[in-house]
């Protein structure tokens, strides 16, 4: 299975898990967002989009600016999946909202999402992220939960592996 793997990082928490991702999944190329080719997609079986949460649910600065050429992507038939960083203690109510804006994004664009993640385990009010109870992609918490990180990426990446056979 080859992986497309594109974020978007201000401090570097989200780039630190792209790479723990790809280094997992095995056979992946990643990107920063603000040199991703939307408009000629490189050949993948599957894209995986991520980056973090900034101002109150906002997109990341580079997702800001790309998050329309996500949208118009041609991804009609794709597998997709995403990912986010966030601080479920200081911004509870808008916790990795920006995972949601992916979602909708990536959706618009006719693609396929896999690899939604348990709520459970994480204390927060609100998130975009959480659609029908559950997130539409992996969370992690570099903030308050490190030490839950490496675990969260390796389940999920099994869970990616299964979805995809
Ligand atoms: C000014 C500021 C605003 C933030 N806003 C949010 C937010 O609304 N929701 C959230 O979950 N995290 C928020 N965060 C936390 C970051 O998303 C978190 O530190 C993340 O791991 C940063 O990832 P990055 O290094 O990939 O950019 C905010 C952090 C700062 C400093």
């Amino acid at each position: 299975m080859k992986t497309v793997i594109v974020y978007g990082s201000t401090l570097g928490n989200s780039k630190l898990t792209a790479e723990r991702i790809a280094f997992t999944l095995g056979n992946a190329e990643l990107f920063e967002v603000n040199r991703f080719p939307f408009g000629s997609l490189p050949e993948a079986d599957l894209y995986i989009f991520g980056g973090s949460t900034w101002g109150l649910g906002e997109l990341q600065d580079d997702w800001g600016v790309k998050i329309d050429d996500l949208q118009s992507a041609a991804l009609t038939g794709k597998k997709v999946a995403l990912f986010g960083t966030g601080d479920q203690n200081s911004y509870s109510d808008t916790f990795c909202d920006a995972v949601g804006t992916l979602y909708d994004a990536a959706i618009s664009a006719g693609a396929t999402v896999i690899g939604p993640w348990e709520r459970s385990g994480y204390d927060f009010s609100e998130s975009k992220a959480v659609r029908f109870g559950r997130f539409v992609g992996l969370i992690i918490d570099e903030e308050n939960q490190y030490d839950l990180s490496s675990e969260r990426i390796a389940a999920w990446c099994t869970q990616i592996l299964e979805e995809m056979n």
